[in-house]
């Protein structure tokens, strides 16, 4: 960071130089030189606010299970760290943005409550799930989601229900400054045994299908339209094509997995020759479906 940051902002809770490699399921980049970790929402806007105030670029970051970081990033790193109090009013479960996405589907089941099964696969925070609209085998965030806070690159508090135009297929406006702080999902009251029942069915489809037992960011690459990005890499034969510790995964052929020591030059490398190749062979320009991080986007 060439100029101090202010001291307001120097008042949140916040570490140096930590590896991202500890931060994201892929375990790949260099350092998070600033990441902040406030405990409070009020924290969390003070962050906002003195960066919107200087002008300073920042990023907001979640579980870091769909994002691979390419070098040290120096601007200032958001990641929410406010208590894992699951709120439950009747057939409404309330938790913060930093829950674990996971963690929720199991407590919503373990509760006996419906609606968080598709959930129960999807690594990373409840925030990132939201900003991205997650979901799976048919079901989205949006279709549970009754209310939600969030503060506006101001640092402005919003609490509010879902409104036409706000959530697409994994996507949502929850981006360019804006910092997801809690959800609410309608659930309904279930059979706890079914509940159970579909939660593990849909984690023997992951299972079978994808490398979860290696390091990795999920899929990599977005489907190209009415066409599978894993096919295509299968396809093209590259399954197991390795640079350094970064390979393709001879189980999902759009899942890029680390080995254990694999770097970012590496993984980056990795991605350059799998869309070189497609495009070859294919004539299809792959486009990453996982964010990536520069210091300089
Ligand atoms: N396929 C191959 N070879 C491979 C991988 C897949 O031929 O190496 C074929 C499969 O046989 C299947 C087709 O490609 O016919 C699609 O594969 P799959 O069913 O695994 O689904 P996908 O389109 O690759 C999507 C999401 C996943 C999500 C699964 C299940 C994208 C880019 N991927 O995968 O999401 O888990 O459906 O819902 O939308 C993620 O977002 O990180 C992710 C992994």
């Amino acid at each position: 960071m060439t100029r101090p940051l202010p001291d307001d902002l120097l008042k949140v809770p916040h570490r140096r130089d930590v590896p991202f490699a500890r931060l994201t399921t892929l375990g790949v980049g260099g350092l998070c030189r600033w990441l902040f970790e406030p405990t409070t929402e009020g924290e969390a806007q003070a962050f906002v606010r003195a960066c919107a105030r200087e002008g300073l670029p920042w990023r907001v970051l979640g579980g870091g299970s769909n994002l691979v970081v390419l070098g040290d990033i120096e601007m200032p790193v958001l990641r929410l760290a406010l208590p894992k109090t699951v709120l439950r009013e009747g057939s409404q479960m309330t938790a913060p943005a930093s829950h674990g996405h996971i963690a929720l589907a199991e407590a919503a089941a373990a509760a006996g409550l419906s609606g968080l099964e598709f959930a129960s696969g999807i690594p990373g925070s409840l925030g990132g799930a939201i900003r991205m609209n997650a979901g799976a085998y048919g079901r989205e965030w949006v279709d549970v989601l009754v209310r939600y806070r969030f503060l506006t690159p101001e640092g402005e508090l919003v609490e509010k229900a879902p409104e036409s135009g706000e959530f697409r297929y994994r996507w949502s406006f929850l981006t360019g400054g804006r910092v997801v702080l809690s959800a609410t999902a309608q659930l309904a009251e279930g059979d706890p045994t079914a509940i159970r029942a579909q939660v593990a069915e849909y984690r023997a489809k992951r299972g079978t299908s994808q490398p979860l037992s290696k390091r990795n960011a999920g899929c990599i690459f977005k489907n190209p339209p009415g066409q599978s990005a894993g096919r295509l890499i299968d396809q093209t034969g590259l399954k197991g094509l390795r640079v350094g510790d970064a390979e393709v995964s001879p189980e999902h052929a759009n899942f890029l997995v680390n080995h254990g020591h694999a770097t970012a030059a590496e993984f980056a490398e990795l991605m350059d020759q799998v869309r070189t190749r497609v495009r070859e062979r294919h004539g299809v320009e792959l486009e990453p479906e996982v964010e990536i991080w520069r210091e300089h986007p």
